[in-house]
């Protein structure tokens, strides 16, 4: 009997280590032939621990576990897939599983995350024994075809930036994968990593295939220290097994990757100021020209893609560009892991199809909020998305459309306020984060988030608001032109939308004398 205790670290945060350890001593205790495979979540994170028994060819599941509940549920006759207050019946069935397109995240909580057979028996390697068969020039355009875009936020085409780095001149060329994954409410990328680390080793290699690059890098933070702890082992194990090293699956050509940390700044999710930090510089942002693509790491040529990007790589390579540009809607082709997030019911990662109505993934697909008060507002995109109404929780969920609503689908959080939320105060947050984690090489962003900070203090008092908020305004229009890059540049997005779909907020009444 397998018992799937997840080892991902939303489910740990909530006691999955416990949950765990109680299982095996009722294990010992009882003396049953089983084991504990410490999966990758299902992404269902209300349901966490969630656990897991296989039952006939079937995963019936339990939660959320806690470590008191084990006995019961050995009592219960869990191990066979008994009835019990928390059997949630086969996992595979739940409507927020059923419902789902997972190509990216296929395997993620199915398999054990460390056991190569278990990927190779779930489909992995197929992608990049396909590619091996083919030319770079095959390879580069299959992804272009497929439609992928870059999931870090901007969705830049894929093999477009594959194709750059190709043919450019360079001796040597590196693949490095974005894991700085800073957006609030976001948890795709470290799901990935711990849940299936392989398909971004394989979505990587396939990259260096594709673009001549013989060097990978991993760059994530140190606030991840489960998945650098996995990724660092499956990289151990995935060039034991020639998947990775100087002749990759018996290919001739080489291949290897490193995993690097950052200390934390948001600014080195950026591009340049993370090739800056993978060379040991202070993490500052590089002015573009020159793209990455022509000079990036060591002024080398450098695919810089998003672990999404790179881990939907496989199942394209595997299943061909015409299966996944079926996928989607207008330019935005493919699947995205919707990440639902804050004042929510039922948040998790929620992979499907571009096209989904804001409104069905908020009131439908996450259950409207936890509080049980009216959504009143949705941050899409990370702390650089724009606020979103009620009112236009008819747009469809893709990089076109938001962009049309003066809003970014970015790395596709989306986190949930009720009526309680103060939108001047998310405003001030929006500019407060910015003069926090602002990397200072450009004025707008330097001085405005700081200006911009005082002028959402000086509203919030009832001085001059009618002036203040056309400051903020003009603030705000400085700050998304004259940026050097996205944090200053979008940092406007959230202030704008506050100010524009919440005006009630922004003219708080007058102070009171205390006299009064
Ligand atoms: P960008 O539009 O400047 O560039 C997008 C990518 O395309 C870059 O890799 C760039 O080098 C590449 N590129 C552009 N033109 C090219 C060409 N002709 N040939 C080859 N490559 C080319 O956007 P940027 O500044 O890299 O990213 C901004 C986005 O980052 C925002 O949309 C935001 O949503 C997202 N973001 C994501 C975060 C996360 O945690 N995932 C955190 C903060 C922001
Ligand atoms: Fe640095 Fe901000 Fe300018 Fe970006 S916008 S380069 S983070 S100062």
């Amino acid at each position: 009997v397998r018992i799937y205790v997840p080892r991902d670290a939303a489910a740990l945060a909530l006691g999955a280590e416990k949950v765990a350890k109680a299982i095996a001593q009722e294990i010992a205790a009882r003396g049953f032939d089983a084991e504990i495979v410490r999966n990758g979540s299902r992404g269902m994170f209300w349901l966490e621990p969630l656990v897991e028994v296989e039952v006939a060819g079937k995963r019936i599941g339990y939660g959320s576990v806690k470590a008191k509940d084990v006995p019961g549920l050995f009592d219960a006759g869990m191990i066979d897939g008994g009835e019990h207050r928390l059997c949630l019946g086969e996992v595979e069935d739940l409507p927020f599983l059923k419902e789902q397109t997972r190509l990216t995240f296929a395997r993620c909580g199915v398999t054990d995350p460390l056991s190569l057979g278990d990927y190779e028996a779930h489909g992995g390697l197929a992608g990049l024994r396909r590619a091996i068969s083919m030319t770079p020039v095959d390879i580069v355009k299959e992804i272009t075809d497929s439609g992928l875009r870059g999931r870090g936020g901007a969705g830049f085409p894929t093999g477009i930036k594959w194709k750059t780095v190709l043919d450019a001149a360079g001796e040597r060329k590196y693949i490095v994968c974005n894991a700085d994954e800073g957006d609030s409410g976001t948890f795709a990328d470290r799901m990935i990593m711990e849940g299936d680390p392989f398909v971004l080793i394989e979505g990587m290699a396939i990259s260096g295939l594709a673009t001549g690059a013989t060097k990978g890098f991993v760059y994530t933070r140190s606030e991840y220290p489960h998945a650098i702890s996995v990724m660092t082992e499956a990289v151990g194990i995935a060039r034991q097994a020639g998947i990775l090293g100087p002749s990759v699956l018996g290919s001739g050509r080489a291949f290897d990757i490193e995993v690097r940390t950052g200390a934390g700044a948001y600014v080195c999710g950026e591009e340049t100021a993370l090739l800056n930090s993978l060379e040991g510089k202070r993490g500052i942002v590089r002015a573009k020209p020159p793209l990455p693509a022509h000079k990036g790491l060591f002024n080398c040529p450098t695919v810089i893609n998003n672990v999404i990007s790179l881990a939907s790589v496989p199942v394209i390579m595997e299943k061909g560009a015409a299966f996944y540009r079926d996928f989607g809607m207008g330019r935005s082709r493919g699947t995205i892991p919707l990440q639902i997030a804050g004042n929510v019911r039922y948040g998790g990662l929620f992979e499907t199809a571009f096209g989904l109505s804001l409104g069905d993934i908020v009131d439908r697909i996450g259950g409207g909020t936890v509080t049980g008060r009216p959504v009143k507002a949705v941050q899409v995109g990370g702390p650089l998305g724009a606020y979103f109404p009620r009112a236009l929780f008819d747009t469809p969920f893709d990089y076109e459309s938001f962009a049309a609503r003066d809003g970014l689908i970015g790395h596709a959080g989306i986190v949930v306020f009720d009526d309680t939320a103060d939108m001047l105060k998310q405003a001030r947050f929006a500019m407060e984060f910015c003069a926090v984690e602002s990397c200072g090489k450009c004025t707008p962003c330097r001085i405005g988030s700081t200006r911009g900070v005082e002028t959402a203090d000086k509203i919030a008092h009832g001085i001059e608001p009618e002036k203040n908020r056309a400051l903020l305004a003009d603030l705000c229009n400085t700050m998304k032109f004259g940026s050097l890059c996205a944090l200053g540049g979008f940092t406007p997005y959230p202030v704008m939308s506050a100010m524009t779909h919440f005006p009630e907020d922004f003219s708080p009444a007058p102070l009171v004398e205390a006299a009064e």
